[in-house]
């Protein structure tokens, strides 16, 4: 399927996760996944780095097509996605209810998807730290229960925790298109040069160092430069502050 959706000859899986979800009284964020480039991904490349380097336009050459494709194991309350196939600006479309066991594929990159707020609804936005755990109770119950820092903080059946499958996979059109990619892999310098040059062009006198990449003002000039999209027609996110 996701040759023929992207017309592409060669397709290398990449990942596979599971996501489980439970008592979010709010939406997720809207968001594009990250890309990944010939060179750069998250293990040599700092996050926004990534997301500005898309949203210029000044890497298309390099960037990595990934098909993303879900997969939804239940029906829960809540939890619908919603995604804009048509752009940021046209209006989202949402897949909901009858959600066990359908799929969506799609470029998760490029294109915004949210999560809506996942039940139950009755008892907040539970908050836990990174070293929660999930697991069976091992009463009769059937339960599974969240443990945070030595407290049972929500236990439910494991039908109520929203669980969905992702699969990512680079794709390439042919052979010959993948290894003209992988030969022209792009090193911090290369990422420096395109930024150089275009924050020239556009007349700032900010320039890209390699070597200072935690300067706030070098993010702050490229994200002015670069904005991303923001999608008309989100749910307000449960980490929004404001
Ligand atoms: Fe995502």
């Amino acid at each position: 399927m996701a040759k023929e959706f992207y017309n592409a000859e060669i397709v290398e899986p990449q990942s596979v996760y599971v996501n489980l979800m439970v008592a979010i009284e709010g939406g997720g964020p809207a968001h594009t996944d990250n890309p990944r480039f010939q060179g750069r991904d998250r293990t040599n490349t700092p996050m926004w780095l990534l997301r500005s380097m898309l949203s210029s336009g000044l890497f298309n050459d390099a960037e990595i097509v990934q098909a993303t494709a879900i997969w939804w194991s239940n029906d829960v309350e809540g939890g619908e996605l919603r995604y804009w196939p048509n752009g940021a600006s046209a209006p989202a479309q949402v897949h909901s209810a009858n959600m066990a066991n359908t799929a969506l594929l799609g470029d998760n990159h490029c294109m915004f998807h949210q999560v809506g707020a996942v039940g139950p609804h009755d008892v907040g936005s539970l908050r836990v730290t990174p070293g929660a755990t999930l697991g069976p109770v091992g009463d009769s119950s059937g339960d599974w229960a969240v443990d945070d820092l030595g407290e049972c903080v929500f236990r439910a059946p494991l039908n109520t925790y929203r669980l969905s499958v992702l699969w990512k996979a680079d794709m390439y059109a042919t052979a010959e298109e993948r290894e003209r990619q992988v030969a022209n892999a792009l090193s911090m310098d290369d990422v420096a040069e395109r930024f150089n040059q275009d924050l020239a062009e556009r007349g700032s006198s900010v320039r890209f160092d390699p070597a200072n990449l935690d300067d706030p003002e070098l993010r702050a000039t490229i994200e002015q430069f670069h904005p991303e999209d923001v999608p008309v027609g989100a749910l307000r996110s449960v980490f929004a502050t404001s």
